[in-house]
């Protein structure tokens, strides 16, 4: 089931949960603006190369739209569709002042030179200026996308509309990035983690967790756990997987890779079969790398008690349905990975104050969020007799139909 389909499902669930009127619901699902843009570039050699960039601004009814920037091969409109209502959700659910969007290039970054990328993206730029803007439409990273790529969004918008730090989160430090913002994935990962386990009178503290992914959010996730006492027994990356039953010593992993080490050179841990990590006995199971990596062809192995996801859209519907009957507890990703665009938040509200916060004023505003989501999250489970899923978006789909009906929809 592809991610917009997945995603559509999901919101139709929670939309008859809350008994939301059938004219409303059809409004809501349908993106305020689509734009499909031709960008053309001289490449490096001289010759001429074509682009389709795409953006989809979901929804704006809570506030500006927000959301990430991908450069990838197969970017296309459904996609791109999908991961936009994604964002007017996951922004609603941490109750940030924005709606939704997402954007993307189709192209293969890695077979791009960095000036052909600078021009690529400054032409995109070009393309999208008067559609973006900091009280309109503020863009991200992504895939394949990262914090170079927002600086040159931030200096081609500053050519048509003057200086704009505003206008993109994700930046440079130098250039206005926050503190903490390259960290905050895998910070609101391991709060919202422990806010669930709290809930199950545990703490990170002893349990056993596997993690698939070693990438921004993996790593993170991985190493503010393991300051806190989990043991990570087993864990993999795109180049292989591997175990230890005493915990995974991370901090040497952490060095090994940032020596340049591949994760499955790393001598600290044995290796171990790629496909069986999911379905390895563990408290807690954090997929922080693919979608749809839970399905149903695995999901009936899998051991874990918890699921945290920390990645976007890790379990299929079918394999969502198999896990709960088992008893399997699932924090779902729209809650569960928002801590960054919580920190693109705070980044944007330091460059319209003009002011700087410290990391650990970042961090503690951090975990009050996720905090806060959580327990709205629980109390809209308790309503609505549902998952944590349902929970998560009935909370964001009822905040967004509310902002709209009081605007004054179908006047
Ligand atoms: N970075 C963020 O701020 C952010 C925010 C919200 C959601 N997410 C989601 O979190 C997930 C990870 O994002 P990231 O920023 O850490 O990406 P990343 O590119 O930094 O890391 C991805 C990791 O996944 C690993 N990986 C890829 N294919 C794999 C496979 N087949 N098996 C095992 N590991 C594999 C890679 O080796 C890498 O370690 C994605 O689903 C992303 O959409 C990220």
């Amino acid at each position: 089931m592809n991610s917009l389909v997945a995603t559509s499902r999901n919101f139709r669930k929670a939309a008859c949960l809350l008994g939301l009127d059938s004219k409303l619901e059809k409004s809501l699902l349908i993106p305020f603006r689509e734009v499909k843009v031709e960008c053309t570039i001289p490449k490096d050699d001289g010759t001429m190369a074509s682009y389709v960039g795409f953006r989809v601004q979901h929804d704006n009814s809570r506030g500006p739209m927000k959301g990430g920037i991908r450069y990838h091969p197969e970017v296309d409109p459904d996609e791109v569709n999908a991961l936009a209502q994604l964002m007017t959700w996951k922004t609603a659910v941490v109750d940030l002042p924005y709606g939704g969007a997402k954007g993307g290039i189709g192209c293969s970054p890695r077979d791009l030179s960095k000036s052909e990328l600078e021009r690529l993206t400054r032409v995109f730029t070009q393309k999208i200026h008067d559609l973006i803007g900091i009280h309109t439409d503020i863009p991200a990273p992504d895939m394949g996308t990262n914090s170079q790529t927002m600086a040159w969004i931030l200096d081609e918008y500053s050519k048509f509309h003057g200086h704009s730090p505003a206008v993109v989160t994700g930046k440079p430090i130098d250039l206005g990035g926050s503190l903490g913002r390259e960290a905050a994935t895998g910070r609101g990962v391991v709060y919202a983690t422990e806010a669930l386990l709290a809930e199950y009178g545990k703490s990170i503290s002893g349990m056993t967790f596997v993690i698939q992914g070693f990438g921004n959010v993996g790593s993170w996730a991985a190493r503010l756990i393991h300051e806190r006492g989990g043991r990570i027994i087993a864990l993999s990356d795109i180049t292989g997987a591997m175990e230890d039953p005493r915990g995974i010593d991370i901090p040497a992993l952490l060095k090994h890779k940032g020596e340049g080490g591949l994760l499955n050179d790393f001598q600290g841990a044995t290796p171990m079969d790629a496909n069986e990590l999911l379905i390895h006995e563990c408290d807690v199971l954090l997929p922080c790398a693919l979608g749809g990596v839970l399905n149903r062809e695995n999901a009936g192995e899998v051991k874990a008690k918890f699921i945290i996801e920390a990645a976007n859209h890790p379990t299929d519907p079918e394999a969502d349905e198999i896990l709960s009957k088992k008893g399997v507890v699932i924090l779902p990703d729209i809650y569960t990975n928002a801590g960054g665009v919580t920190v693109s938040y705070f980044e944007w509200v330091q460059n319209i104050q003009g002011f700087m916060w410290d990391e650990e004023k970042v961090n503690v505003e951090l975990q009050r969020y996720m905090r806060k989501a959580f327990e709205n999250i629980k109390a809209m489970c308790r309503t609505h007799s549902c998952s944590l899923r349902m929970g998560a978006f009935t909370l964001g789909v009822s905040r967004v139909a509310r902002a709209t009906l009081l605007r004054g929809w179908g006047a």
